[in-house]
């Protein structure tokens, strides 16, 4: 049983929590080790279809890597908890599933880097982001300087990752680090909801959506394209879509199987 996540299953969508609250969620090395039993589960047990990924309590999501922990590491220990922990984000964000994180307080350091590896980030109009590491002397661990350009852009991320300043849910908002702002007390209904629109689509599609933009914005435009058109032909195999082409003709709702 895991200690420092809760993993809740319901109706497909697993709400994975991380559950440090007194630490305000801070990632050390258990939670690292549990996240990825987590992902482990996300990507082979059938029964999830979609995962919403948020932090126990009011005040925070993650406020990052665990302070405690990185105070003695060697340059080799570094190296190694940094590889570990860009690992289980990456498998998340490969997972073919979507992950939706419901940010509800602080996404600091490797919390910011946590939400980055979902898929879709909805704050709560009280969150707060950042990449505060060289206010400690140290540089990102966990796919900021990977990620962050790639959201936002060079010039807002480098001012994130070289100020360490935080910014405000509205400025993340403006800037592409999120896709929604809500109020706290919707943030978990919200991100429910948007997962179950999500979800009402072929799960082959939407794997193949995924798969094909994580490729895909890593290689050429015509490699990208090729790919796009792979799984265009590849999903035209899948029972799915001759169930949803049909259904539209027959005006009605179409009933995926992910087949
Ligand atoms: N690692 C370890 N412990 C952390 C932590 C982290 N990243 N972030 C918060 N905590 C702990 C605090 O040490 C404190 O523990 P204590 O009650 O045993 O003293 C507890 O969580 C509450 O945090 P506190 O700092 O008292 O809350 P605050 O409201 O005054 O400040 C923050 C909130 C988020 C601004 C502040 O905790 C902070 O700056 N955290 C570190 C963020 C960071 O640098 N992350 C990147 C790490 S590489």
């Amino acid at each position: 049983m895991p200690t420092t996540l809760l993993f809740e299953l319901n109706n497909g969508i697993a709400r994975v929590t991380v559950n440090r609250p007194d630490k305000l969620n801070a990632l050390n090395a258990t939670v690292i080790a549990e996240l990825g039993d987590a992902v482990t589960r996300i990507e082979t047990d059938a029964a999830v279809r979609g995962v919403i990924l948020t932090g126990s309590g009011q005040k925070a999501f993650v406020a990052g890597a665990d302070i405690a922990e990185l105070t003695a590491q060697t340059p080799m220990e570094g190296q190694a908890r940094a590889i570990l922990g860009q690992q289980v984000f990456r498998r998340l964000e490969r997972c073919g599933k979507p992950v939706i994180a419901a940010i509800n307080g602080f996404a600091l350091g490797g919390g910011c880097e946590l939400a980055m590896a979902c898929h879709i980030r909805i704050a709560a109009e009280h969150a707060k982001f950042g990449q505060p590491e060289v206010k400690l002397g140290i540089g990102p661990g966990y796919g900021a300087t990977a990620r962050l350009p790639r959201l936002v852009g060079k010039g807002r991320a480098l001012e994130l990752l070289l100020t360490g300043g935080m910014i405000d849910a509205a400025e993340a908002y403006r800037i592409g680090l999120v896709n929604r702002v809500v109020s706290a007390d919707k943030l978990l209904a919200e991100a429910e909801a948007l997962l179950r629109t999500i979800l009402e689509n072929g799960p082959l599609a939407i794997r193949a959506c995924l798969e094909a933009v994580d490729a895909g914005l890593e290689t050429s435009l015509d490699q990208a394209l090729l790919l796009e058109a792979n799984h265009f032909g590849l999903l035209s195999a899948t029972e799915d879509m001759r169930e949803g082409t049909k259904a539209f003709l027959e005006k009605r709702k179409p009933l995926f199987k992910g087949a």
